[in-house]
C-alpha cells in the first residue's frame, strides 16, 4: 500500500472516532471526515452496494482527490470502508477523479479520472486529465500497470486535455463501452460525451462524439450516465456555465436529463430536449446503477458546488441524496426514496382532513415535528392561493416549502434558516396546474430535505445547516383549504 493510502485510512480512523453519530444525518451517506463531493464507482459486487466518493480526507474543503469508500446491504445503512484510492503515482498525484465501477471476472473494477501535472519545460504547468483503472477485492484496490488507459491524445483534434473526464462504462454484447465528458479547446468551448469501446476493459479505441452540447446545453458536461430505462435510454450529465432559463435551468452548474434511444450495432443515439433532474438549490453529479430486482436507481451529491454551507467547526462536509428509484412517466424521470427506506420508519402520526384557514395564522398538530421523519402532505381545496409548510423552525429561525395554487409554482425558501453564508436562499419549480391538489412527500435528515411532489414528478433538495434544535414544524395557508398528513418518525 502506498504511503499516501496508509496516511489516509489512519487518518480518517482517527478521526472518525471524534464525530458523535447523533451529529450526524442518520439515513444519510456522510464522508467519515473531511470533504466529500460526487457519488463515484456506485456499484453492486459480491451481492452488496459499494459507494465511492471524492474524497479530500484532511479537510472539510477541497483538495488533492482520494476515492472514499463504503457498502450497504439495503442502499439506507452505509458502513464506512477504508479510503479506496489516493493520489499517490505520477499519473493521478494530481487527483482521483470521479468514475464508475463493475464487477467483472470476479474483481470490482474502477474506472477513474486521473489527473496528472505535465511537466513540460519552459511551459506553465498544465493539469491533464486522462482515464485510469484499478482493481480490487471489494475492500483493497491495485491501479493497473498500464495505466492511463484512456488518454486525451485518443481524442479527435481540438479537444481540450484539461477537461476529459468523468468516465461511465458498462458491457453490453461481451464489449465494454465508456462515455467521457469533454469540451472543444476552442471557440466558447462546447461540452460534448465522448464514446469509447473496449474488449477488455483494458485497451480502448475512441469510437465517436455520442453527443454535444452545441452551445444550447452549457459548457464542459460532467459526470455523465447513460442507461436504458423502460423503452427508453436516458443520458444524464451536469453541465458546467449554463444560461438560467425561466425556472428549468439555473445559471451556472445543473444536472440534466435526456430521454432518447440509443442503436447499439450503430452506436447512435438520438434525443430530446435537456430537463433538470432536481430543482433544489443542492443536487449536483448523480450516479445511477441497475439492481438485480430490475430497478434503477439513482444518488446523487447533495450540495451546490458554488455554494459552501458547512457550519464552522464540523469535522466532515457533504451529503448524499437518499438513493431514488427511478421510472419514467409522460417523458418525465420520477424519483422516488427507495423502497428499502420504509423499513426504517418509526411511529407514525396520522391527521386526515384538517381544515386550515388564513386566519389560523400558524397551525400547529400534535405530534408533528422533528428533524427526522418521512412525511406526506396532502392539500386540498380550491379557496386557496398559497399553502406554506415550514421545517426546522424555532421563533426566529424557519424553512418554507410553499405551493402557489394559481400559479402552480412550488417553492423552497431557507432565508430565515440561519445559514448566513448562503448565497442561493430559495429555489421554485413549475409544478403545473392540478385543480387545488398537490402531494408533498419531505424527507428531512437533521440538515436536509428531500421534496418530492406528486409521487416523485418533481423532485427538490435542500441543505438545512438551522441548528438542529429548531424543530417544529408548523402550516400556514393564504384562503382556506383541507389537508392531510401522515408523519414516520425516522431514526435520530
Ligand atoms: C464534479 C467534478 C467532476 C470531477 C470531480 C472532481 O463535481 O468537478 O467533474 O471529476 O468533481 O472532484
Amino acid at each position: 500500500m502506498s504511503k499516501e493510502l496508509q496516511k489516509a485510512r489512519e487518518y480518517e480512523a482517527e478521526m472518525e472516532k471524534k464525530i458523535p453519530q447523533r451529529t450526524r444525518p442518520a439515513f444519510h451517506m456522510t464522508p467519515a471526515t473531511g470533504w466529500m463531493n460526487d457519488p463515484n464507482g456506485f456499484s453492486i459486487y459480491r451481492g452488496e452496494y459499494h459507494l465511492f466518493y471524492q474524497y479530500h480526507p484532511y479537510d472539510v474543503h477541497r483538495g488533492p482527490m482520494h476515492w472514499g469508500h463504503c457498502k450497504s446491504k439495503d442502499l439506507v445503512k452505509w458502513e464506512r470502508m477504508p479510503c479506496a484510492l489516493a493520489p499517490d503515482t505520477e499519473y493521478d498525484g494530481q487527483g482521483c477523479f470521479s468514475g464508475t465501477a463493475l464487477e467483472y471476472g470476479g474483481k470490482h473494477i474502477l474506472l477513474y479520472t486521473s489527473v496528472m501535472e505535465e511537466l513540460s519545460k519552459g511551459q506553465p504547468h498544465r493539469l491533464l486529465q486522462n482515464q485510469s483503472m484499478a482493481a480490487g477485492d471489494g475492500e483493497e484496490y491495485e491501479k493497473l500497470e498500464n495505466n492511463p488507459v484512456i488518454t486525451g491524445d485518443m481524442l479527435p483534434e481540438g479537444y481540450s486535455p484539461l477537461d476529459f473526464r468523468d468516465p461511465k462504462f458498462w458491457m453490453e454484447g461481451g464489449h465494454f463501452f465508456a462515455v467521457v465528458g469533454c469540451q472543444l479547446e476552442k471557440g466558447d468551448g462546447d461540452g460534448q460525451l465522448a464514446l469509447f469501446s473496449s474488449p477488455d476493459a483494458q485497451c480502448w479505441k475512441f469510437e465517436k462524439i455520442l453527443d454535444q452540447s452545441g452551445g444550447k446545453c452549457g459548457k464542459m458536461w460532467e459526470c455523465p450516465d447513460f442507461f436504458p430505462l423502460g423503452n427508453e435510454q436516458i443520458l444524464i450529465v451536469s453541465p458546467q456555465f449554463m444560461e438560467e432559463d425561466g425556472l428549468e435551468f439555473v445559471k451556472g452548474s445543473n444536472s440534466v436529463y435526456f430521454t432518447g434511444t440509443f442503436d447499439k450495432d450503430r452506436l447512435e443515439w438520438h434525443r430530446g430536449q435537456p430537463r433538470r433532474i432536481d430543482y433544489g438549490m443542492d443536487f449536483y453529479a448523480p450516479q445511477t446503477i441497475g439492481t438485480e430486482d430490475g430497478r434503477r436507481i439513482l444518488i446523487g451529491w447533495m450540495q451546490d458546488a458554488e455554494n459552501y454551507l458547512t457550519p464552522e467547526g464540523m469535522l466532515w462536509s457533504g451529503i448524499m441524496t437518499i438513493p431514488r428509484e427511478l421510472s419514467l412517466k409522460g417523458g418525465r424521470l420520477m424519483q422516488v426514496p427507495v423502497r428499502e427506506l420504509e423499513n426504517y420508519r418509526g411511529r407514525r402520526v396520522c391527521f386526515t382532513d384538517v381544515a386550515l384557514s388564513g386566519a389560523d395564522g400558524e397551525r400547529r398538530l400534535d405530534g408533528i415535528r422533528g428533524r427526522s421523519f418521512d412525511m406526506t402532505v396532502e392539500i386540498m381545496g380550491e379557496n386557496y392561493n398559497s399553502f406554506t409548510l415550514w421545517l426546522a423552525a424555532d421563533d426566529i429561525r424557519k424553512t418554507a416549502l410553499r405551493y402557489e395554487r394559481k400559479d402552480g409554482i412550488f417553492t423552497i425558501d431557507r432565508k430565515l434558516g440561519g445559514m448566513p453564508k448562503d448565497r442561493v436562499p430559495k429555489r421554485s419549480m413549475h409544478v403545473g396546474h392540478r385543480e387545488g391538489k398537490i402531494k408533498i412527500r419531505v424527507l428531512m435528515d437533521k440538515f436536509s430535505a428531500e421534496v418530492f411532489v406528486d409521487d416523485g414528478l418533481y423532485a427538490m433538495s435542500a441543505l438545512i445547516y438551522t441548528p438542529l434544535d429548531a424543530d417544529e414544524v408548523f402550516f400556514s395557508c393564504e384562503g382556506e383549504l383541507a389537508f392531510s398528513v401522515e408523519k414516520y418518525a425516522m431514526p435520530e
